[in-house]
């Protein structure tokens, strides 16, 4: 596996690049804005594929890599389901996987620190987000935080891995890069508390300030969609009444870029073709299935994914390469679900 640590100073952040091969597809943790160059020019040098960027929640003391490396790279952007953050490609719960060639993240909601803190877990370590740092806990004061449902995301999640999975937070200040489980349990002090109340006592009385960044970093960070706006602009994109009117003409050619655990766990629109959005670029390549279907006389593409994000960005991408009749249906699968439009399992 390659895997790399990289630090942001100014934020005390770490950010997780992670690929099973060289020219391999890679993932992103935790990316910082400001470090998005030096992400990119890593990715190059290792000859990876970014595929997909993951927040592990909304942060407060950094503005996210998130939105700049979607556009640079057309990457999935990954979130819990309940972050607040406006368009995300795709959505996590726990028991969900992310997964990029040759690597598999299990899911685990994990919040305490906020609300849509999640911590996702490979066989040999987790990468636990602000949940459980290095000989402390992220702070529960603000952005929903709440100390007992951190205790419960330590103790009865976190602390139930084998003592040997490695921890990897998102921040340290104090220049630790990695634990383990079973050195937490040991030495963090955190941890020392023998109920959940005690927890919530110790917690409730920690007096931080607000992080430096706060104000700037919450809002910026909530709006990173921005594509599906741009695609409508250009006349790319159809309401979900729009798509339930034509959905049934033989015209058209529905692809569904969603992977297929979503797929199987929101249900797929009836007649739709299966084309996950990675797989994107050879298909509207000359020869390539989408190619071939567009040069058919008057048939028009039309993509759709769980929110709309990659289906404007694969509306843009297949546009380039010359398929002129692409469009896609703004809002995805979770606005089509909200007018009641028709789904199979
Ligand atoms: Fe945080």
């Amino acid at each position: 596996m390659i895997f790399r640590q990289l630090f942001d100073s100014a934020s005390g952040t770490y950010t997780y690049i992670l690929a099973s091969r060289p020219g391999g597809e890679a993932l992103i943790i935790d990316p910082v804005l400001e470090k998005v160059e030096r992400y990119l020019r890593l990715i190059r040098e290792l000859d990876l594929k970014l595929v997909k960027a993951v927040d592990t929640h909304l942060h407060a003391d950094h503005i996210t890599g998130l939105g700049a490396l979607r556009d640079h790279t057309h990457c999935i952007t990954v979130m819990g389901e309940q972050s607040q953050a406006d368009v995300v490609s795709m959505r996590v719960a726990e028991g969900d996987r992310v997964e990029v060639e040759g690597l598999r993240l299990d899911v685990l909601y994990t919040p305490g620190h906020t609300d849509d803190s999640y911590s996702f877990l490979l066989p040999d370590r987790v990468f636990t987000g602000d949940t459980l740092l290095i000989r402390g806990t992220g702070r529960t004061d603000f952005q929903n935080g709440d100390p007992r449902a951190q205790f419960d995301s330590i103790f009865n999640k976190l602390l139930k891995l084998p003592d040997a999975m490695l921890v990897y937070p998102a921040h340290d200040y104090k220049g630790d890069t990695v634990s383990t489980i079973g050195e937490e349990k040991l030495f963090n002090p955190r941890l020392r508390v023998k109920s959940m109340d005690e927890y919530a006592e110790l917690m409730n009385n920690l007096k931080l300030p607000n992080p430096k960044m706060m104000d700037v970093a919450v809002p910026a960070n909530i709006r990173v969609g921005l594509h599906q706006d741009e695609v409508a602009r250009k006349g790319w994109a159809l309401s979900v009444g729009d798509a339930m009117a034509l959905r049934d003409r033989s015209d058209i050619a529905l692809i569904d870029l969603r992977e297929k655990s979503e797929r199987e766990k929101h249900g797929v629109i009836p007649g739709s073709l299966h084309l996950p959005y990675p797989q994107l670029p050879s298909e509207i390549g000359s020869g390539g299935m989408l190619y071939e279907l567009a040069s058919q006389p008057d048939k028009r593409i039309v993509f759709y994914c769980a929110f709309g994000e990659r289906s404007a960005m694969a509306v843009q991408a297949a546009q380039d390469a010359g398929l002129k009749t692409a469009c896609h249906i703004a809002g995805g699968i979770d606005a089509w679900k909200k007018a009641n439009g028709p789904l199979v399992q």
